[in-house]
């Protein structure tokens, strides 16, 4: 007889998942502030030497900054009904993945009435939540605002030394699907990204990794995140402004294949990248789509700007680095 615990099959959540906050910690946070309101155009809900945390909708916080000695992030996923929180806690459980509960304070910095905390590959913290603060009066964004609802907040794409690893985390825990892959090769580096979905946006995660040799190029936790804007013109001006402000812009505007986001990549205070973007198609991606390999990740522009040899010498450190670490994966 077999000992081992099996959950059996459980109800897929797929459709249920979306990206709800970024929590931030850094010690930067009145750049911060330039940058999400000033430069992106974010609207502030709370600016104290403590926290800056920013609104892009209905929800009281999405992207929130507390005051850390150290560089670090956590993701917050909203889950559709405690149902589906349910089963998803009973897959980390069948998988001894541990999760710790809180509410109280680090609720309330949230956003949130209460979370689910764990740690997922590469040692990045997931959160899960299914009750969002929800605020009457609209959020005072610069521009025509933010594309949110059922697609999320945004997307998150993580570099990573084991895509295999990783790209099954997402598909057994949140029932994530493949949209489609792009192959490029970047700074003289072959790269493979492997878009997923969760909901209604192209992709709420996008893995890559190097073809070959297993190196990450990438210090930071995630290597961007992305929020879209409701039309070209907010994709522009917010360009223009984060160009003002003097923020580095890691790559100019341009065009994605598989997405069709026109987009630009700034350099946030913390070093990570923020795409902000725009998409004519929508992304509402039925079972058809087609599971393609693009080739190259733009039709057109996304030229590194203000990436200097300094730059690139140190991304060149950081592979040559990660050759020596073993990264984390819960399973
Ligand atoms: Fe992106």
């Amino acid at each position: 007889m077999n000992a081992t615990f099996s959950p059996g099959p459980t109800p897929s959540v797929y459709g249920r998942v979306q990206l709800g906050y970024v929590l931030v910690d850094s010690s930067r946070l009145a750049d911060w502030k330039r940058f999400a309101a000033d430069g992106i155009g974010m609207a502030v809900a709370e600016n104290t030497a403590s926290v800056v945390a920013l609104r892009t909708d209905a929800h009281a916080r999405r992207l929130i900054v507390r005051n850390r000695p150290n560089e670090d992030l956590a993701l917050g996923w909203q889950i559709d009904g405690d149902d589906a929180l349910s089963t998803i806690l009973k897959r980390l459980a069948a998988r001894k993945v541990p999760v710790e509960e809180s509410a109280g304070e680090e609720a309330a910095l949230r956003g949130v009435d209460r979370f689910w905390r764990f740690i997922g590959p590469k040692r990045q913290a997931l959160e899960l939540f299914t009750a969002p603060r929800i605020e009457a009066e609209p959020p005072k964004v610069v521009g025509g605002g933010f594309v949110t609802g059922s697609r999320g907040l945004g997307h998150v794409a993580i570099t990573t030394l084991k895509p295999d690893a990783m790209v099954k985390f997402w598909q057994e825990i949140f029932d994530a699907k493949i949209s489609d892959f792009i192959e490029d090769r970047i700074s003289g580096v072959n790269l493979k990204f492997t878009f997923m979905r969760v909901n209604p946006r192209h992709h709420s995660i996008a893995v890559a990794a190097t073809k070959g040799l297993a190196m990450d190029p990438f210090a930071t936790k995630i290597q961007h995140l992305e929020m879209q804007v409701a039309s070209l013109d907010d994709v522009a001006a917010a360009y223009r402004r984060c160009r003002a402000l003097g923020f580095k812009i890691a790559m100019a505007v341009g065009q994605h294949t598989n997405d069709r986001d026109v987009s630009f990549y700034a350099v946030t205070p913390s070093g990570f990248h923020f795409e902000l973007g725009w998409s004519s198609t929508g992304d509402a991606k039925g079972e058809s789509w087609p599971q393609v390999v693009h080739q190259g990740i733009s039709l057109w522009g996304h030229k590194p700007q203000d990436h200097t040899l300094g730059d690139q010498l140190a991304q060149l450190g950081n592979g040559v680095m990660s050759l020596f670490r073993n990264e984390y994966a819960p399973f």
